[in-house]
């Protein structure tokens, strides 16, 4: 399994700890930086990883920015892409239990470390569910389909 990573300033305290668990588990990792705390605008991160997943060169990714919202927002502006901003265990698990989310969105300024690495970790081993909620997520590629030219 190979996952992009990519951050922004807001979210490089995460990073880390991010890449710690993803050793742990024996994944490569694929870094599209930011690589200090220098402002930076957080769509171009976003962008990297979206394209990586979208394209078939990551089989999942991992954004951080000081929320998590803004690079989610923008990640999934890309086709195929299913980012979930997730501040805790619980929605960590169903997004891909339920969502089958191919990025997995955190803020820097809103999660610890610690709470960071084990979301990290239950999204890694949550299998998504299938079931009826493929009906679902069928749903929202037809939006996309309907959408993106
Ligand atoms: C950067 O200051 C901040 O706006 C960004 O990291 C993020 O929180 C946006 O959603």
């Amino acid at each position: 399994m190979k996952i992009a990573v990519g951050c922004d300033h807001g979210g490089i305290v995460l990073k880390p700890v991010v890449e710690e668990v993803l050793k742990k588990n024996n994944i490569e990792i694929v870094d599209f930086g930011c690589y200090d705390e220098n402002s930076v605008d957080y769509p171009d991160y976003a962008l990297k990883v979206a394209e990586a997943v979208s394209q078939g060169e990551a089989d999942k990714g991992i954004i951080l920015c000081g929320t998590g919202i803004g690079i989610s927002i923008a990640a999934n502006k890309v086709k195929g892409i299913r980012a979930a901003v997730c501040h805790d265990l619980f929605t960590a698990q169903m997004c891909a239990q339920h969502n089958n989310a191919n990025i997995l969105s955190m803020g820097g300024r809103v999660v610890s470390k610690e709470l960071a690495a084990q979301m990290v970790q239950i999204w890694l081993d949550t299998p998504f569910e299938g079931g009826r909620h493929c009906k679902r997520v069928d749903k929202i590629t037809a939006i996309e389909n309907k959408y993106f030219k």
